[in-house]
């Protein structure tokens, strides 16, 4: 499968389902995003408004709901680690605007596919009310976030038909890393990462991902058919993604996902596990490597049928499938893509409607 992505195209084409063409599209989005946001030096084009709204603040509040929170907590990494500006990330339905805020001059960031959830929505409303300058990070310009903020940086990612969302949470966290970038190279911040070459990377391996989808069929009926329950882990950067992983499983096949940090299995939710529960670990960062494997091993002792995504060059024997490389950083546009994948399976062998969840809205615009 490799998808174009053309505006007008709102059919399937050749794809059984929106969820499994969107997936697809992701590489073409990714490569789309490089192309709208350098210039003709390969430098990062960027609105210098703003860039001058991420020099001016002392802090930046990400606000958003859902995959668009799992993509704000990566986007945190990205601003912390490379711009040096401190981020928090609050779901919109938690933020209380009535807490102290404690900066001075914060930047509200909204990131929101559809540009049109209410729970977002009211805090940017009561935000503007207190004079604070807003970026809204969507893939529909002219939707109501977009409007009603001070500015407005699209993913370009064409529309998102499926319900659950997948090529815009990859296109809002490459957006987020060149938004990271363009704000360190605007202070001068010497930082050996180039983001449109290390998000071409990206792309390629997000492409031969798309083209093992046997793979991912068989992890989907080697761990899933039967089972009432999954858990996933990760540590460091990991574990935000093993959030929307989580969040991906459950909203399409119905099967109770958990994510969790790896160190905080044994605080409690261990005792969850029996003999054959699936769990799936995350393993692209050198650093917490050695750790999460053992929490592998915690879970498999009481029981587990562990699932090991790592990346290539950690890999180890009984790992269940090995990504391609890319800069750690970036591994989360990656690993994602099997998480994805694996719960699409995972549905269709629940026979569940992929596209259209029960309960579900693609934009929830009710508070
Ligand atoms: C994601 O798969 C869900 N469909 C849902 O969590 C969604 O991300 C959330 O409702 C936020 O939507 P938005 O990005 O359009 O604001």
């Amino acid at each position: 499968f490799t998808a174009e992505i053309d505006e007008s195209d709102i059919e399937k084409g050749t794809y059984p389902h929106f969820m499994l063409k969107e997936i697809d599209e992701q590489p073409f989005v990714i490569r789309r995003i490089i192309q709208e946001y350098k210039d003709e030096n390969d430098q990062i084009k960027l609105d210098p408004d703003v860039r001058q709204a991420m020099m001016d603040c002392d802090r930046v509040y990400i606000i958003a709901c859902g995959t668009s929170y799992h993509a704000g907590l990566i986007g945190k990494q990205f601003i912390e680690k490379l711009a040096k500006v401190p981020v928090e990330v609050h779901v919109a339905s938690e933020f209380s605007y009535n807490m102290p805020l404690l900066s001075e001059k914060p930047l509200f960031v909204y990131i929101s596919q559809s540009g049109e959830t209410a729970d977002s929505r009211a805090v940017l409303v009561e935000t503007k009310e207190m004079g604070h300058p807003s970026l809204t990070i969507t893939n529909v310009p002219g939707s109501t976030l977009s409007r009603e903020s001070d500015y407005t940086l699209h993913l370009h990612a064409g529309p998102e038909i499926a319900v659950a969302s997948t090529k815009a949470y990859t296109a809002q966290m490459a957006v987020l890393a060149i938004l990271a970038v363009d704000t360190a190279q605007a202070k001068g911040i010497d930082m050996k990462f180039d983001p449109m070459k290390e998000l071409g990377i990206a792309a390629n391996a997000m492409e031969a991902l798309c083209d093992q989808k046997e793979e991912m069929e068989k992890i989907a009926a080697d761990f899933l058919p039967t089972t009432r329950n999954c858990f996933f882990i990760g540590r460091s950067i990991d574990y935000y993604v093993v959030l929307e992983g989580a969040l991906k499983l459950k909203e399409i096949s119905y099967i109770q996902a958990e994510g969790f940090a790896g160190g905080e299995l044994k605080h409690g939710t261990i005792a969850l596990i029996e003999e054959g529960t699936p769990v799936v670990a995350l393993a692209t960062q050198k650093d917490v490597n050695g750790s999460i494997r053992g929490n592998v091993k915690e879970v498999a002792a009481r029981g587990a049928n562990p699932c090991v995504l790592s990346m290539k060059g950690m890999e180890q024997d009984g790992d269940t499938f090995v990504l391609p490389e890319v800069d750690e950083l970036l591994a989360p546009l990656v690993s994602v893509v099997p998480l994805q994948l694996i719960s699409y399976y995972a549905a269709l062998h629940r026979d569940c409607d992929v596209d259209k969840p029960r309960n579900l809205a693609k934009s929830v615009t009710v508070e």
